[in-house]
């Protein structure tokens, strides 16, 4: 069966394509969906039954939001599936507990639970509209009871704590078993969300390890080593520089080291906090 779809023009960043004329069923001719490797932005003009379709990397999902706009108004004109057809179902916005935990004022959004979507204009839009899609991390692995996750910093990353007390090094584990990192901060901005979000009650592992050479502090998570001038947060007198051997993993806050870094024994027992980035 063949499907229309008239003039489109699709603004990806810098670059700008345009098709015109009309385009048969994408299998039949080879049309391919456009590939969503960090954000594309699609424009106008469109008309009645315009089909897009998009995807990206495997194990991530892309979120849609509306430039300057409401994605519940915009479903007037709009249809968005999960999925590589207009018969997949609807987007939907992410579970309840996600939205509460998560950062407030983030774009509104809605995300697909595969790395493929189908976006049908089913009318014109009256005023200019401006679709976003953007790769990004799933976040619906609070699955389990003891875990809890959300849009903690933006709305294409993930953060979960998972209050189950492991070793760093298992700890490390349930986050790769869950396609997450244990966390990393890389800046002042991101300790303090995770910080507002979780409190520090209860200590949690990070992926800051000198387990490779004393006092060489590395982020495991991305394998950079701290440097002089990188962002840090030790409490005061920590890490400890004799006999410390023994205390090569960064454990983050908690009655002990409050809002600070700790350098613990890796053996000890915490929470853990993982991030998934797009
Ligand atoms: C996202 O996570 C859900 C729940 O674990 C899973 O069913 C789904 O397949 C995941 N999607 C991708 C693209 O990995
Ligand atoms: C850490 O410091 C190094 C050397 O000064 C610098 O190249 C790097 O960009 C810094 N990393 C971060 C995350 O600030
Ligand atoms: C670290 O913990 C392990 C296991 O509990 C223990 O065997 C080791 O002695 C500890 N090291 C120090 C310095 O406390």
């Amino acid at each position: 069966m063949a499907k229309t779809l008239p003039i489109c023009i699709v603004i990806l960043s810098a670059v700008s394509r345009s098709c015109y004329g009309t385009l048969l069923a994408p299998e039949e001719y080879g049309w391919r969906p456009i590939f969503v490797d960090s954000e594309v932005v699609i424009g106008g003009p469109f008309g009645d039954n315009f089909v897009w379709q998009f995807e990206t990397q495997e194990n991530r999902i892309l979120a849609f939001s509306i430039v300057d706009g409401n994605i519940k108004e915009a479903q007037e004109f709009l249809s968005i599936h999960d999925g590589g057809d207009i018969y997949s179902p609807n987007v939907q916005f992410e579970n309840d507990d996600i939205i509460q935990l998560s950062r407030k004022g983030l774009p509104e959004t809605l995300y697909t639970t595969t790395s493929k979507a189908t976006v049908r204009f089913s009318t014109t839009p009256i005023s200019h509209l401006k679709l976003r899609i953007k790769k990004a991390a799933n976040c619906s692995y609070n699955i389990k009871p003891e875990t809890q996750c959300g849009r903690i910093v933006d709305e294409v990353s993930c953060y979960c704590a998972l209050f189950t007390n492991l070793n760093q090094v298992d700890q490390t584990m349930s986050c790769l078993d869950n396609g997450m990192k244990l966390v990393s901060f890389e800046s002042e901005e991101e300790e303090e969300l995770v910080h507002r979000t979780w409190s520090t009650q209860i200590p949690f592992w990070t992926s800051l390890t000198d387990t490779r050479r004393d006092g060489s502090w590395i982020w495991e998570s991305t394998m950079t080593l701290l440097s002089n001038g990188n962002y840090t947060h030790w409490f005061p007198g920590r890490p400890l520089s004799q006999d410390s051997d023994q205390l090569n993993c960064m454990l983050y806050g908690g009655s002990t080291f409050l809002s600070y870094w700790g350098d613990v024994n890796c053996s000890a027992l915490a929470n853990g906090i993982c991030e998934a980035q797009p």
